[in-house]
């Protein structure tokens, strides 16, 4: 057996690593032998001609050969096949060397952003990595990363869509919240790649953004998300890092990032924040109880995982977050009455809720108590002291013992425990009184009485277990569905609480159904939404269209928000120019489609600049002759992929025959003049 062939047939004892129609997956080898991956080791060292050719022993110790293994992989094991040939014939190498064995061609982000990117212009598109995984160049990722010309600009609002006159910059509200007086003013919904987004984005919003909340693909290997989030270990962290490091651009000093993820990316996500944003911002992460026992299947589960996370970072260390407080439940340390509180401190008489609620049912205490009610006796006292301490919280007190009291309060602490069941009072001119009782202070049940999602409640300050938010039955929240990796309105409610102001600026370029958008929009906050997909009728621009028109599910009904519909969005996409084609190419089910295709490529795409026509069509007969995966993998491959939305650089080049309403909002965006 030849040795490629041994090879073969040892890596594909790995079924991960071979597809559904029993091709090995080389890239994901490869892949495995950059970082040394020990199953790919085993593997290897389980075959002796395998072991021999790719090893060297040196004093009993086995030295893995990876270039030479990697080098095998991209050309020996493929050199046979029909499709290397063809790309021989037609000249697709720079100095006989494809593009991915040139020293000076670099790896980079664009890798799987073009996975991404090219593979996922649709919601049903949910499918393998099949081609377009390039790698470009430093210059040519500098072009790429342009600012690009905007198409399709629409405006929604109460009375349906509008066609696009110009972008609101509401100099009073923009001098109000401290940004330059034409900043835009308006919601924008950007559907488009999110790296290119946010790169265009840069000149009108950096540093003016006041929160970003992402969901990312969690890097699950998962079907069952509509997208493709089963990227490998390293592209997914190279996929986050560009763009989070374009996310730092955008916030403001005082603004912060969050980032939703699971236990399995948790680790390396925080290495990669930590180096973008600083270990010294790191805010403390917030577990979310996403799941319940619901999702148990088997003993092997246990312990049955229900938790996500949010990674959060300010961008700056002198950061100050809002105060948030949730719901607390009563407790009976909140346990004495103020009997005649109308009266001054001095005469106060303190009276137990627990002989209070025993002497409501005729006790004199608790064992007469417990002989009445029964056995469920501990639980009825406590609902009855919760009861009484809620209708008269302005006298029902606790006593503590204060921590480090100044000296003159110790003092008064110490009188107080000397005359007993006398309150002594202790008056502060910046902070409120103090009661000393017994040698103990006096809090009132009141003080733990704040505005909570617009109700007045027993409180206590926001922890980072937010364990109150409910993932149950979130399925049709605004009207739209995401199977598997749609969060609460609650969840962004309690963030944009956290963080934000009305009117501030929040941006998500992971939208997906629109949750971000839809909650700022319901609580007035100004947002940036940005997603690659067209979910169709689960799209966020329709469930931003039902909030318009006042839906009440999610937060709409709490008492803060109490929505009733009304504002405004614009919608943009990212004008595409070599992406259409790929699009087609993609949807192509048969070689006369793709023929078909060739040929408006040779008349209006942009070509890769080592492209031969001549030689694409004296071979066209060996094209015919390949797979259709291999024939949609070459036509992608030939598309310059600088070119695959068109530059800002470009909107006056007639090649791109950009329209006069795409100048025009392009112009306005960008702030160009004539
Ligand atoms: C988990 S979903 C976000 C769900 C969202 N939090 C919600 O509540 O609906 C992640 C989204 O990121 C989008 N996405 C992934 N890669 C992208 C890219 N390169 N550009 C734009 N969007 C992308 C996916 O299409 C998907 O809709």
């Amino acid at each position: 057996m030849k040795l490629y062939e041994t090879l073969l047939n040892q890596l594909k004892k790995e079924p991960n690593w071979v597809t559904d129609d029993g091709e090995l997956k080389k890239w994901v080898v490869i892949d495995r032998a950059r970082n040394y991956d020990p199953d790919l080791i085993k593997l290897l060292l389980a075959n002796p001609k395998l072991k021999e050719t790719f090893f060297v022993d040196v004093e009993g110790t086995l030295i893995f050969k990876q270039e030479q293994f990697i080098t095998f992989m991209e050309m020996k094991n493929y050199l046979n096949d029909s499709y290397t040939q063809y790309k021989n014939k037609v000249g697709l190498t720079i100095g006989g060397k494809y593009l991915k064995q040139r020293n000076e061609v670099a790896l980079v982000w664009p890798f799987k952003d073009c996975i991404l990117e090219g593979g996922q212009s649709r919601e049903e598109q949910k499918r393998e990595e099949i081609f377009f995984n390039e790698i470009l160049a430093q210059d040519e990722i500098t072009q790429l990363l342009e600012p690009k010309v905007l198409t399709n600009a629409k405006v929604f609002d109460k009375d349906g869509e509008h066609a696009f006159t110009s972008f609101n910059r509401d100099a009073e509200l923009n001098k109000k919240r401290g940004l330059p007086e034409d900043t835009i003013t308006d919601d924008l919904i950007i559907k488009g790649n999110n790296l290119l987004a946010l790169h265009s984005l840069k000149k009108e919003f950096a540093g003016k953004v006041k929160l970003i909340y992402i969901d990312p693909p969690y890097n699950t290997g998962s079907d069952s998300f509509r997208y493709n989030d089963s990227f490998n270990q390293s592209s997914w962290l190279t996929f986050m890092r560009n763009r989070l490091k374009e996310a730092h651009s955008l916030l403001s000093k005082n603004g912060a990032i969050f980032v939703s993820i699971n236990h399995i990316e948790i680790g390396y996500l925080s290495l990669l924040l930590d180096e973008i944003f600083g270990q010294e911002n790191k805010l403390p992460i917030i577990t979310l109880k996403a799941g319940t026992t619901a999702s148990y299947r088997s003993i092997n589960d246990c312990p049955v995982n229900v938790t996500e996370y949010v990674l959060a970072y300010s961008k700056t260390s002198n950061f100050r977050p809002n105060a948030v407080y949730r719901e607390s439940s009563y407790s009976e340390d909140y346990s004495h009455y103020i009997i005649n509180k109308e009266e001054s401190p001095d005469k106060w008489q303190l009276q137990s809720l627990t002989e209070i609620i025993h002497k409501k049912y005729g006790c004199e205490n608790w064992r007469e108590f417990k002989k009445k009610i029964g056995a469920n006796w501990k639980k009825k006292r406590f609902e009855e002291m919760e009861a009484y301490a809620i209708e008269n919280k302005d006298s029902v007190v606790s006593l503590n013992t204060l921590q480090k009291p100044s000296k003159k309060i110790q003092e008064v602490i110490d009188n107080s425990k000397a005359t007993r069941n006398k309150v002594f009072e202790v008056e502060r001119e910046d902070a409120d009184n103090i009661y000393c009782y017994n040698g103990r202070t006096l809090a009132f049940f009141s003080s733990k009485f704040r505005d909570i999602d617009g109700e007045q409640l027993p409180s206590e300050i926001l922890t980072n277990l937010w364990s109150d938010i409910s993932f149950l039955g979130i399925g049709p929240e605004g009207g739209v569905t995401l199977e598997n990796g749609k969060k609460p309105e609650y969840l962004i409610k309690t963030i944009l609480e956290l963080i934000t102001s009305p009117n501030d600026i929040v941006l998500d370029y992971h939208l997906g159904s629109g949750t971000t958008a839809a909650v700022c929009h319901k609580t007035g906050r100004q947002y940036i939404g940005v997603e690659q997909l067209n979910y169709g009728d689960n799209d966020s621009t329709i469930r931003l269209i039902n909030v318009i028109n006042g839906e009440q599910s999610g937060i709409s009904d709490y008492e803060d928000v109490k929505w009733k519909g009304g504002g405004s969005f614009t919608y943009l996409e990212l004008k595409k120019y070599n992406q259409i084609f790929i699009e087609q190419i993609e949807e192509a089910k048969d070689t006369d489609t793709l023929l078909v295709i060739w040929e408006q490529m040779k008349a209006k795409s942009f070509l890769n600049y080592n492209v031969d026509i001549k030689k694409q069509e004296e071979h066209i007969e060996d094209f015919k002759a390949l797979s259709l995966k291999e024939q949609k993998q070459h036509l992608c491959e030939l598309l310059d992929k600088n070119q695959l939305y068109v530059n800002l650089s470009s909107l006056n080049d007639k090649d791109f025959e950009c329209t006069d309403e795409e100048k025009q909002v392009t112009q306005d965006f960008y702030q160009i003049k004539d």
